[in-house]
């Protein structure tokens, strides 16, 4: 309704940093972000959404070369908004909101012909390596940078993560460290699995 809405935890911090990193390595970025409290890093272009179809939108329109998909998308989203607030008592208790399917960006934009490089993210609470594997194969990814979320170390809206990476025939534990640092981390592995030719991109900066 105009006065509530469903969310999650992420603050957009992994996505800025990765953002900022490859504007370092002076690839031209494109950063589509919801709605988040942070500065866009510089020599970034940002788009502001606010939905996931929205972001779906905004990306398809163009994925770039390469396409990194930070950002927590919701998987569903209520099928009707209620043009004024819901009364308490109004409606039969308990209150039922129906959720339909939101479409999946990612997966979205691995159809695409010809298509971008494309990293994914994964984030899990149990099973971490097997769910991020299998993302990488349902939704026809070329890397995975997964993160447990929910517990101590939990991905969302922390200045440190400790990330996985899968790919094709191998994988990778980056060290719990900074977003910063790892964002450096995602960006350097991605510039060695990217096919020939390469992205003249500055390495190790
Ligand atoms: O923003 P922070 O507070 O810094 O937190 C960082 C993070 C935890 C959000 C980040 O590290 C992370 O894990 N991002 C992906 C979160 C997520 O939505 O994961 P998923 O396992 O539900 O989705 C898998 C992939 O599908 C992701 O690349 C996601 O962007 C994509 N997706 C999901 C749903 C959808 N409708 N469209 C999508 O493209």
């Amino acid at each position: 309704d105009p006065v509530r809405f469903i969310s999650n935890h992420s603050s957009g911090k992994m996505g800025f940093a990765i953002a900022a990193a490859a504007a370092r390595r002076g690839a031209a970025v494109r950063l589509i972000t919801g709605p988040v409290t942070l500065q866009t890093p510089p020599g970034v272009e940002r788009v502001d959404v606010i939905s996931a179809e929205e972001m779906w939108q905004a990306v398809v329109l163009d994925p770039g070369e390469i396409f990194i998909a930070t950002a927590a998308v919701a998987d569903y989203r209520l099928e009707t908004i209620a043009p004024q607030k819901i009364k308490k008592g109004v409606s039969p208790e308990p209150l039922t909101l129906k959720l339909i399917p939101n479409r999946d960006i990612v997966a979205a934009v691995a159809a695409m012909q010809p298509r971008p490089y494309i990293v994914g993210f994964a984030a899990e609470t149990e099973d971490l390596r097997q769910n991020a594997r299998k993302k990488w194969s349902q939704k026809g990814l070329d890397m995975v940078a997964a993160n447990q979320v929910g517990g101590e170390d939990g991905g969302f809206d922390r200045d440190h993560n400790r990330l996985w990476l899968y790919w094709g025939s191998g994988e990778l534990q980056l060290p719990y460290t900074t977003k910063a640092a790892l964002a450096e981390m995602v960006v350097e592995q991605l510039l060695d699995h990217y096919p020939n030719p390469r992205p003249q991109l500055k390495r190790g900066v």
